[in-house]
């Protein structure tokens, strides 16, 4: 982790301040420019393709075999075609309410050779359509911030629980609201260079649109089951919410996990190691031994 980072979690730290959380202009992502920089950035070779890596391998051992599982707006699908790589066995249904966002995730599930997935047009706070107890895990990455307000989220909740078998697995992971307008610029500008003005952008309006913690843990509760909370340390920056592990990853996934680490470019091993530690250090361990 650099100097610079170090610094904003410090302050981020010892700061009690509570910044108003910003709803994002765009909710539905329907902006075809602003949705190519969002795919670019989380393609194979996209600067957060180690998050996303990181995400599939923590969701792999939520997932069991034969599963069915809905991701519960899944853009792109960047996310999605890992996940469904890592777990072949199981079926998964990718929902958004974005057509712009549903076409390209066709077309990256198709670049990635995913046979296991269908895309459905829904949306995410009445998920029409989808029986009750249908599904045996649901998953919503990087999404729930895309809500207008407490109300919605719960009603995603809501119709989450009422999807979702009794006995099933999920994972919501999001950005969990900062107390620092200074943090939020550092992390959305940290790698400006490298990114486009657009995504930029989308990044510090997600950051200011994220719902504390506590906002997401209540929310996460009124489910009724039982869950663990993770954040990553000193800041909120990233929160998951899991269900137990349902599975012990098999030597066959941990050699396609080990594949798959492999092909990243080192910046992004480098990256998702330091990402990994950050997230360790909050509670949050890796399924499996990658470095
Ligand atoms: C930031 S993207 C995250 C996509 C993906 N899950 C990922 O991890 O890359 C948020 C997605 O939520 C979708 N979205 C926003 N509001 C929605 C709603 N009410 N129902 C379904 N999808 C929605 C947007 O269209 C967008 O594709």
């Amino acid at each position: 982790m650099s100097i610079h980072a170090m610094y904003h979690l410090i302050l981020e730290r010892l700061s009690r301040h509570e910044l108003a959380r910003v709803p994002e202009p765009d909710l539905v992502m329907q902006n075809p420019s602003r949705n190519e920089a969002f795919t670019k950035v989380g393609s194979e070779d996209g600067l957060l393709a180690f998050l996303y890596f990181y995400h599939a391998l923590q969701i792999a051992p939520v997932v069991k075999p034969g599963d069915r599982v809905l991701d519960i707006a899944c853009g792109p699908a960047n996310q999605l075609a890992l996940i469904a790589l890592l777990n072949s066995d199981a079926h998964f249904v990718g929902l958004d309410a974005s057509a712009n966002m549903l076409e390209r995730a066709a077309i990256t599930l198709a670049q990635a050779g995913v046979r296991n997935a269908e895309l459905v047009s829904g949306d995410m706070t009445a998920l029409t359509g989808i029986a009750d107890d249908s599904m045996d895990c649901v998953i919503c990455t990087m999404s729930l911030h895309h809500l207008p307000d407490l109300t919605a989220l719960a009603k995603t909740l809501h119709e989450a629980r009422r999807v979702l078998k009794s006995d099933g697995g999920f994972y919501f992971v999001d950005f969990g609201r900062l107390k620092r307008a200074g943090t939020q610029r550092f992390f959305a500008e940290d790698k400006r260079r490298l990114q486009s003005e657009n995504f930029t952008l989308d990044y510090l309006n997600s950051m200011k649109a994220a719902f504390s913690v506590n906002e997401l843990a209540d929310a996460v509760a009124l489910m009724g089951l039982d869950f663990e909370q993770y954040a990553t340390s000193l800041a909120s920056f990233m929160v998951v919410f899991k269900s137990k592990n349902r599975r012990v990853l098999d030597d066959a996934t941990q050699l396609l996990v080990l594949k798959m680490y492999g092909q990243l470019p080192t910046v992004q091993q480098q990256s998702f190691q330091s990402f990994a530690k950050w997230f360790r250090t909050g509670g949050l361990g890796l399924p499996c031994e990658l470095f």
